[in-house]
């Protein structure tokens, strides 16, 4: 999760999320490059005296400068389709999540395990645990095998709402009347928050999710515990 003066992306805990960063990093580097140069050369204009006896005309620059921002524009949309279509990839998931977004909080079921389902609310902060999260923590989480494919479908009762987590890379519309679908690989135990992000009604900043990545004999317990009660 995001804690204090942590301005940039969190800490990946998927094999996506780490692609995601790797290319964000990639394209500032290139947005950097880009601005120094034409910052220099803004600089530069205020000592020109716009005075050269020689200069009318200038093909070849005006050929440079046309077709090299073509080809920079290019190293950065090839690398961005291959993430689109990676992101877009399942790859045969062990577990299948399905969570719905209400006004205002998360349901969940495991539709591969006797159909498990149950709501997921923020904890208020009257109620909180001294060690709790005040706005991300909530009463039931999602309990989820590290180093499994998982598959999550998103929808909707109400409103258009937003499962995301920003560590695993997930961002995904859950859409009345639609159940659209995504997949993430966690590759470590831990706990992984995330808020909706779809402006979704008054309460839309307090429907937090909460990912509880086990092992996957701990995932067993748990979902054979709550199979049978
Ligand atoms: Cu649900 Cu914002």
């Amino acid at each position: 999760m995001s804690t204090w003066a942590n301005l940039g992306l969190q800490d990946s805990a998927s094999p996506l999320m780490e692609q995601l960063i790797f290319f964000h990093d990639h394209a500032l580097l290139i947005l950097v490059m880009i601005t120094v140069l034409v910052g220099y050369l803004m600089f530069m204009l205020f000592f020109n005296s716009y005075i050269n006896r020689f200069l009318l005309h200038g093909q070849l620059i005006e050929m440079i400068w046309t077709i090299l921002p073509a080809i920079i524009l290019l190293f950065i949309a090839l690398p961005s389709l291959r993430l689109f279509y990676t992101l877009d990839e399942i790859n045969e998931p062990s577990v299948t999540l399905k969570s719905i977004g209400h006004q205002w909080y998360w349901s969940y079921e495991y539709s591969d395990f006797n159909n498990i389902e149950f709501d997921s609310y923020m904890i208020p902060t009257n109620e909180l645990a001294t060690d709790g999260f005040r706005l991300l923590d909530v009463d039931n989480r999602v309990v989820l095998p590290m180093n499994s494919q998982i598959r999550i479908l998103v929808t909707a009762a109400d409103v258009i709402h937003s499962w995301t987590i920003p560590a695993l890379g997930v961002k995904v519309d859950g859409t009345p009347g639609r159940l659209n679908q995504t997949n993430f690989f966690i590759n470590r135990p831990g706990l992984f928050y995330g808020q909706c992000s779809e402006i979704c009604g008054a309460n839309h900043s307090f429907m937090p999710i909460v990912i509880e990545s086990v092992p996957v004999n701990n995932f067993i317990k748990w979902i054979s515990n709550n199979v049978n009660s």
